[in-house]
């Protein structure tokens, strides 16, 4: 069988990890690294070829597809002449600094009838599939909010990431993931975007945002992150009317919990709280809370990659669709401008604005 030829482009942190994971595919073969640091190349395995430019590599290599994990703001060139080239295209997150950049980059695509698509292997997360399930099965019944978070304590700006011109800042490095993961869960159109977005501890990019997304179904996602929030956490949340299903930690853990029957025209009960006499929030009754476990899943990011191979060879449809990034990022430019105007920003149908 003929081996597909990979080449990677930006052999920093990402590009270690994307050559890692091609290793592990035998239909593949890790053929070409570009990178215009060369320290970054003295470590490319056995057999690779290293080349200071994309230039260079596209010049001398037949790939059939390439892996663009520079920073940000070069996506955009990095795709063109990789469009150009005629070989197919797995650009990393945010694909583009703007909208208006993603557009160039399908039409390079389309132009020359090549496959782009854009890394967004949290689709794979192991928590977040647990919850998808979860949705699709209607496990909880008819859900009114999904709650994704994610907390950590170091502040977390580091080389590129502290500038704003770079593409730095926690929206474009993790709200891109929160927000797929939430469009590729909810199967309706969105409503409205609302969102806060701060500097807190970063001078110059944003370090904690807050976004609430309302669907036209109702249901309310409310995804909230923030790098210097002194409680280390990543947790979901799903409330229906048929239970409560929670996740903390990224292995998935958490539980599914019900009441053994509905609490609607139930007189509450008086009951003596530190907060003083409650109905409402007083310790439930005994035997009244159940719980269950969460479906299991065998989710792995390596599945981004066993599907974008399946669609190189006609097998299945791209899993990560150019359609679907775009509205990602358009969602991130409501996020952005409701910040600024302190607004809700409305859809209209089909999720455009
Ligand atoms: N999908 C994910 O989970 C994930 C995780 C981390 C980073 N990323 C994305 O991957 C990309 C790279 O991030 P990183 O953390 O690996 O950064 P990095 O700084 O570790 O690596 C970037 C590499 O690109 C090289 N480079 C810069 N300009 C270049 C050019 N013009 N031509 C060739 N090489 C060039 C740098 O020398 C560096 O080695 C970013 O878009 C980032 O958002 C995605």
């Amino acid at each position: 069988m003929k081996k597909i030829k990979a080449g990677i482009v930006g052999y920093g942190f990402m590009g270690h990890c994307h050559g890692e994971m091609l290793g592990t595919f035998d239909e593949v073969v890790f053929a070409a690294a570009a990178d215009t640091n060369p320290e970054q190349l003295k470590d490319v395995p056995q057999g690779v070829h290293a080349y200071g430019t994309i230039d260079e590599m596209l010049k001398t290599e037949e790939l059939d597809f390439i892996i663009i994990a520079t920073p940000n703001p070069s996506h955009l060139e990095m795709v063109e002449k990789s469009a150009k080239a005629g070989i197919h295209i797995i650009c990393e997150k945010p694909a583009a600094m703007s909208i208006e950049e993603f557009d160039k980059m399908t039409a390079a695509a389309k132009e020359n009838q090549v496959i782009f698509t854009v890394h967004q292997q949290r689709r794979w997360d192991k928590d977040f599939r647990i919850m998808k399930e979860v949705y699709d099965r209607r496990l909880v019944g008819d859900m009114y909010v999904i709650k994704s978070q994610l907390y950590g304590i170091n502040g977390n700006m580091h080389d590129w990431h502290i500038y704003p011109e770079m593409g730095g800042g926690m929206l474009y490095d993790w709200g891109v993931h929160l927000i797929d993961q939430i469009l590729f869960m909810v199967d309706s159109e969105i409503d409205s975007v609302f969102a806060d977005v701060r500097n807190v501890i970063n001078r110059d990019v944003d370090d904690y945002f807050h976004i609430l997304i309302k669907f036209k179904n109702k249901i309310t996602a409310d995804m909230e992150l923030g790098t210097y929030y002194l409680t280390p956490k990543r947790a979901w949340f799903i409330g229906g009317t048929g239970g409560s299903a929670m996740i903390d930690g990224f292995g998935g853990e958490g539980k599914i919990v019900r009441t053994t029957h509905l609490l609607e025209n139930v007189p509450g009960k008086i009951t003596m709280t530190a907060a003083g006499p409650t109905r409402s929030f007083g310790p439930p009754a005994p035997g009244l809370l159940i719980e269950e476990d969460l479906p299991i899943t065998n989710a792995e990011h390596r599945q981004y990659m066993v599907h974008f191979l399946k669609a190189l060879h006609g097998e299945e449809e791209l899993a990560v669709k150019p359609e679907e990034v775009r509205v990602v990022l358009d969602v991130m430019e409501a996020v952005r401008e409701s910040a600024r105007t302190g607004e809700a920003v409305r859809f209209k149908n089909n999720n455009q604005r």
